[in-house]
């Protein structure tokens, strides 16, 4: 039975000279199974204890039990320094860092939205005509929308531009960039040039062509004598730089909006193809929007005397420029975060 004793000392002895060359988390697992395990050193003794006569039993029973309870301390005790060293050493680790590791490689470069690249694009255009770039407010009240642009309270046009009437007094969300219009007349003296874009909301049902909020691009132009010819000329200049396409030409029919008189509605000539595409639906023309001579009702109510000045302005869908110009078939990809979508400004299909 000293063979027992014997064999208690040496496990023990065993143990702590193990512990001590511990270093990590797994290394004390490991050692806990070798020692406490169900078939560990400990376990074993108690095997052995069973073959042992009672009075044996007596004497070792509890020697056994006092090195279980004692390697089960130095093991635990063992277990914490090593993890608040462990702890520790994370913290060491991050609290210096390589403000110059180079952390872009293989992501995505981010890119502007072809919403905002368009808007760039034809503030630049107009800035070099030597017009200020002006943007009106989209939370907007009933006069700059509707009534200083001669839609009166029950103008039916009103049905027409379907409003987010907002649950302030007399505060909507603008349905178009006209109130740019009136912001601008309303604070300076003729002669006047300005280019507005900017989101516009109305309340209806969205499909590919159609959104609760798109975007427009708008001009105006306040002189003595400006003419149609000058409307035309500016609105072709444009088209043609927006698109790179010193052929395209456009096209007027007569249109109705209460705030221009004559009222037009503007096509472009397609800029994809000669005789007919999916684009223009195979009518080589592209709707754009509307146009016309400042109606002298909006001159007098921005105190512009009609007779000594006269106007010219035009409102199209930027969102449909952004399409046409990138191949978006829907005008609701332009408010999605879809990245394909908006990354492709650089795979222009002109
Ligand atoms: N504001 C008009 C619309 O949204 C477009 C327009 C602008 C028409 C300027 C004529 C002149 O439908």
């Amino acid at each position: 039975m000293d063979n027992l004793k014997t064999t208690t000392r040496e496990i023990e002895e065993k143990l702590h000279i193990e512990l001590a060359a511990v270093t990590t988390v797994e290394m004390i697992e490991h050692i806990h199974t070798q020692f406490l395990g169900r078939k560990g050193l400990v376990g074993q003794l108690n095997e052995q204890l069973k073959n042992c006569t009672v009075e044996q039993k007596r004497v070792f029973g509890p020697l056994i039990q006092q090195l279980r309870l004692q390697a089960e301390m130095a093991i635990n005790q063992k277990r914490e320094l090593i993890q608040t060293a462990e702890r520790q050493n994370a913290v060491e680790k991050n609290r210096y860092f390589d403000v110059t590791l180079e952390r872009n490689e293989g992501r995505l470069a981010g890119s502007l939205h072809p919403i905002t690249l368009a808007q760039q694009e034809i503030e630049d255009i107009f800035a070099q005509l030597g017009f200020l770039i002006e943007r009106g407010p989209e939370v907007e009240t009933d006069f700059y929308n509707f009534e200083a642009l001669n839609i009166d309270k029950d103008h039916p046009a009103r049905d027409a531009h379907d409003t987010f009437w907002l649950n302030l007094p007399n505060r909507l969300l603008r349905t178009h960039t006209s109130n740019a219009q009136i912001h601008t007349m309303t604070k300076q003296k003729p002669p006047l040039a300005i280019v507005s874009t900017g989101r516009v909301f109305r309340n209806e049902a969205t499909d590919a062509s159609h959104d609760f909020q798109f975007f427009q691009c708008e001009a105006l132009l306040i002189d003595q004598q400006v003419s149609v010819a000058n409307l035309l000329y500016i609105i072709r200049h444009m088209l043609r730089s927006f698109f790179q396409h010193d052929a395209l030409e456009i096209r007027v029919r007569p249109g109705y909006f209460p705030f221009v008189e004559p009222g037009l509605e503007v096509d472009a000539s397609c800029p994809f193809c000669k005789d007919g595409c999916s684009v223009c639906k195979k009518t080589g023309w592209i709707e754009l929007g509307g146009a016309g001579l400042v109606h002298p009702n909006v001159l007098r109510a921005c105190s512009i005397d009609p007779e000594a000045y006269s106007g010219c302005a035009f409102g199209f869908g930027l969102s449909r420029l952004v399409m046409l110009k990138y191949g978006i078939n829907d005008v609701r990809y332009l408010h999605s975060p879809k990245i394909e979508i908006l990354s492709q400004c650089n795979r222009l299909i002109l």
